[in-house]
């Protein structure tokens, strides 16, 4: 019993010394082993060689022909050296490709792989981003000096703002080591050792201003969402290999599709595909592009089940903004009218610009303006009442009319300097003239609305009333209506001219009250 007793007592004092040692002990073999796992701590620097199966050439990549351009001098460079040093000239270091997502900035970059005959590695910074600090800073140490070991290379960090944003904000610090290291390997090359650096980035704004110096990311090209000749180039190399009918229009689709990037074109072509497909035709018909464009900037056709209440609701509401936009002479004319649910809509109006525009003018927003507001003036003025429906579109009159007065200096007091909201300097008293400008525009716009409708009554319902009865109305009914009711369209707002002083015309005159509003039907 003793025996035992002390046995005991000699276990619990072994126990004391030993259990916390062995306990450090397995935690620290467990940590070895998770370092030594883990994919991410040997992860080598991808290199991508020029024949790989989903290579990219130069002729693939269509519409951005500036960056195109940059890069091109680049391939040159690396691959015949000797001519550019003879005169002295230095390659860019570090070449920045920014631009909105979808632009083709990862394309340009594979497109580069293909063409130079230097070595290639791409890397994603998301894969500088690690839990353990240092860690991201040793692999940008071993992604470069790889690629020094194989030079001429080319280094491209894709998707840039991972770790390049501005250093300060990252309470860990891992983040302001990584980029500390990618700053000093950017530097620490001379042109010499013919390495060049491509990032892409959608943000440039966000990016820490040292990488963007001269020396680090001397050459920033914009890649901007393609013009009318971009895009019809765009589609040309995405339906170079599906089957089209003879005749087909494409430069129809290139024209609707302003403000679309090189991925959504893309996604329009495979979706004309696919209901071609879908039908059992062998060959893609302007109309399959047609649907796809309204199925891409629409959304799916829903099989939601409406009322003939709401029915009518939606049909004077999109005939409000299909009149709006069609008798004013600056607005987007209007390419299709529909009350068939899409998406989270009950029903659209799309209106596609006829030409690229880079610059709008004060009074070319207060029709948009207008034309917002139409859907639920028509609604109110027929119905007198007002719906859920229109949150969309007053989110957007929100937006724009906003915008006119704190960025682009509209608003009649306050039109010489920018108001940002996040100015903490800012006074009590210039928020509210901000407010109080902005509630100008919208009530002017919806005045405007109003009298537009109440004008041209007779037309909100024709449009409606064919709408209900055919359920979507192309740009020729919506001529036909418009004629047949306007007779040869004469109206004021329709020969105004686009530039002269409307201004004054449309939207300055005094505060009218609006006409009275029928009883609820
Ligand atoms: N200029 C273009 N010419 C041809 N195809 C394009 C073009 N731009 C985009 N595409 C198509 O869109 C797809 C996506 O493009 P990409 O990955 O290069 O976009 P990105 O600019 O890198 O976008 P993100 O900023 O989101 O990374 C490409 O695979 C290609 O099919
Ligand atoms: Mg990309």
């Amino acid at each position: 019993m003793s025996l035992l007793a002390f046995t005991y007592q000699q276990f619990e004092n072994w126990m004391v010394v030993w259990l916390p040692i062995i306990f450090m002990g397995l935690i620290a073999v467990v940590l070895i082993l998770m370092l030594r796992f883990m994919p991410s701590f040997k992860m080598k620097p991808q290199e991508i060689k020029p024949s790989s199966s989903d290579s990219v050439g130069w002729s693939d990549v269509a519409g951005v022909e500036e960056a195109k351009d940059e890069l091109r001098e680049v391939v040159e460079f690396l691959r015949d050296p000797g001519r550019f040093k003879a005169i002295g000239a230095r390659v860019p270091k570090g070449i920045l490709l920014h631009g909105p997502p979808g632009t083709g900035k990862t394309l340009l970059a594979k497109a580069v792989a293909h063409e130079s005959n230097a070595r290639f590695y791409a890397q994603s910074a998301s894969a500088f981003v690690e839990m353990f600090a240092g860690l991201g800073a040793a692999r940008i140490r071993r992604l470069f000096k790889e690629a020094r070991k194989s030079s001429p290379a080319i280094v491209f960090i894709d998707e840039l703002d991972a770790v390049g944003s501005t250093r300060g904000n990252d309470v860990s610090g891992e983040k302001d080591q990584t980029l500390n290291q990618l700053l000093v390997e950017l530097d620490g090359f001379g042109g010499r050792d013919g390495l060049v650096v491509i990032g892409a980035s959608n943000l440039l704004d966000k990016l820490d201003p040292a990488l963007l110096r001269p020396g680090r990311f001397d050459r920033q090209v914009f890649v901007t969402p393609p013009d009318l000749e971009g895009r019809k180039q765009v589609l040309a190399v995405h339906t170079r290999d599906k089957p089209l009918e003879p005749g087909i229009d494409i430069e129809l689709v290139a024209r609707q599709t302003s403000g679309l990037t090189g991925a959504d074109l893309a996604n329009i072509c495979n979706e004309a595909a696919i209901l071609a497909a879908r039908d059992r035709r062998d060959k893609i018909a302007t109309t399959d592009f047609q649907a796809a464009l309204e199925r891409v900037v629409a959304g799916m056709q829903s099989r939601r089940v409406i009322t003939d209440h709401e029915k009518r609701v939606v049909a004077f509401h999109e005939a409000g903004h299909a009149l709006c936009a069609e008798l004013l002479p600056s607005t987007d004319k209007v390419h299709r009218v529909s009350i068939i649910p899409r998406g989270q809509a009950l029903g659209y109006t799309l209106n596609l610009p006829e030409e690229d525009r880079y610059l709008k003018t004060r009074d070319e927003l207060m029709d948009r303006l207008v034309v917002l507001l139409g859907g639920r003036t028509a609604e109110h003025l027929v119905f007198g009442q007002i719906t859920t429906g229109a949150s969309g579109d007053l989110r957007s009159v929100h937006d724009i009319s906003r915008a006119m007065v704190t960025q682009y200096g509209m608003g009649t007091g306050l039109m010489s300097r920018e108001l940002n909201a996040g100015d903490y300097s800012m006074s009590d008293a210039t928020r509210r003239a901000i407010d109080d400008e902005q509630q100008f525009i919208t009530d002017q716009a919806h005045r405007r609305a109003l009298a537009l409708i109440t004008e041209h009554r007779e037309l909100l319902d024709a449009l409606a009333g064919e709408l209900l009865e055919r359920e979507a109305l192309e740009r020729d009914d919506i001529d036909r209506i418009v004629a047949g009711v306007e007779g040869d369209i004469a109206t004021p707002e329709r020969l105004a001219p686009r530039n002269g002083d409307r201004a004054s015309a449309l939207y300055a005159e005094p505060a009218t009250p609006p006409p009275p509003l029928p009883p609820s039907e």
